[in-house]
């Protein structure tokens, strides 16, 4: 019997894969896509390649790894029917990790969150009908809490069905969670809710710029339109993962929903400044929180530019609202139960920076080696 798992090409989810099959000696069916056999085994070779070599990475795929070649978006995944039954039956729990993170598409987060949900959700009910499913997990994000302002937000506490949204994501993500509560009422579940992931405090490489880049085009700015004092909850990829695997494994869970955050120990920007600013031998940041008006008009007319520069500022105009609502995500029932805390991020914070300055935001990827064969549904 295997764990089914979706978003396994994407960045936490690559990183769940792992941890569940070098930590946990977990076997993963593994939803993918890609146009042929080859291509999908190729793309997650992409995806695990931070954390595996190619000879563990080969050995996992013969033993203990099964990719289903599908969408979300597609009835049944677009599996054939002996697949999709394939699937059903070799499956015992449920990870569903992916998601369309593209804020600005009403249209995709409608198919990929809230379509796609339903298809894995009607798979979780499949299995539980045929032989129990153990446990359904579903990665979902603190943006669920919706807009907020200088507040620390416990899990209970999060969703408020009269509050606004930030974006089509966040609103689809609130729904997936009640979707899922609604139609499992029975069976063992978890949602993890990640804050900011940002960086692996084990390494300095990523395989996802989004956020960095952001982070880069801020860190890169003498004047800041922030306030100093304010608090960013930012956690590390390593330890989302690591939490979403032990508790998804775990036979009794203390709750059903965890933040996956910093919390009460998040740090402030100018904690975060300073240290960059002192790991490059330079001064910090002025702040002029009065400033954030027109850097806003700014960063919206910059946003429109096909520059690198024009890049951060569209990524920048999509994170502000998470940068300047100075609200963290009460973490005491994840540290508790896994007796294990984030790393702060200004622990690890400009190895990151450098690595994507460096690469000029691009991961240097090894190319699938030609010994290799295998096959998928
Ligand atoms: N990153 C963060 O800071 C953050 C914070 C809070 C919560 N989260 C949550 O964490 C989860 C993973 O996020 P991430 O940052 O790892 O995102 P990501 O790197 O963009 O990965 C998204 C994954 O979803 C898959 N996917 C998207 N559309 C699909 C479709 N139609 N059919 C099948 N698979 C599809 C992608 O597959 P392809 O490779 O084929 O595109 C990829 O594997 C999401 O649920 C997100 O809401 C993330």
């Amino acid at each position: 019997m295997a764990i089914f798992l979706t978003g396994s090409t994407g960045y936490i989810g690559a990183h769940v894969a792992a941890n569940l099959l070098s930590e946990h000696g977990a076997s993963l069916n593994l939803l993918v896509r890609a146009r042929d056999p080859h291509e999908a085994e190729e793309r997650l070779w992409r995806g695990l390649q931070l954390h595996l070599d190619f000879p563990a990475f080969y050995e996992y795929l013969q033993t203990r790894v099964r990719i289903f070649r599908g969408d979300l978006t597609s009835e049944r995944f677009g599996l054939s029917t002996d697949n999709y039954d394939r699937l059903v039956h070799t499956t015992d729990s449920v990870i569903h990790c992916a998601a369309s993170l593209n804020r600005k598409s009403e249209k995709s987060c409608m198919n990929v969150n809230l379509r796609g949900t339903l298809e894995v959700l009607n798979l979780g009910m499949r299995v539980n009908h045929y032989h129990g499913l153990r446990r359904f997990s579903h990665v979902s994000t603190v943006a669920v809490a919706g807009q907020r302002q200088d507040e620390v937000v416990t899990e209970d506490n999060s969703i408020d069905w009269n509050r606004s949204d930030y974006d089509p994501y966040a609103r689809t993500k609130k729904f997936c969670e009640h979707m899922i509560r609604q139609l499992l009422p029975e069976v063992p579940k978890t949602i993890f809710r990640p804050s900011i992931v940002l960086g692996d405090s084990r390494r300095a490489e990523t395989t996802q710029f989004d956020m960095v880049r952001a982070f880069v085009f801020l860190a890169g700015l003498p004047v800041l339109p922030l306030r100093s004092k304010d608090r960013v909850d930012i956690v590390n990829v390593d330890f989302v993962a690591d939490a979403i695997a032990t508790l998804h494994v775990k036979e009794k869970t203390q709750f059903d929903t965890y933040h996956l955050s910093s919390g009460r120990e998040s740090q402030t920007f100018r904690q975060l400044t300073e240290s960059l600013a002192a790991a490059q031998d330079k001064r910090g940041p002025i702040y002029l929180p009065f400033l954030q008006r027109p850097f806003t008009s700014s960063v919206n007319a910059l946003s429109n530019r096909k520059s690198a520069i024009g890049r951060g500022a569209a990524l920048m105009k999509v994170f502000m609202p998470y940068l300047t609502f100075n609200t963290v995500f009460d973490n005491t029932r994840v540290t508790t139960e896994l007796g294990r805390r984030p790393v702060p991020f200004s622990q690890y914070s400009y190895p990151l920076l450098k690595f994507s300055r460096e690469t000029n935001f691009t991961y240097p990827y090894r190319e699938w080696s030609a010994q290799a064969g295998g096959s998928a549904a």
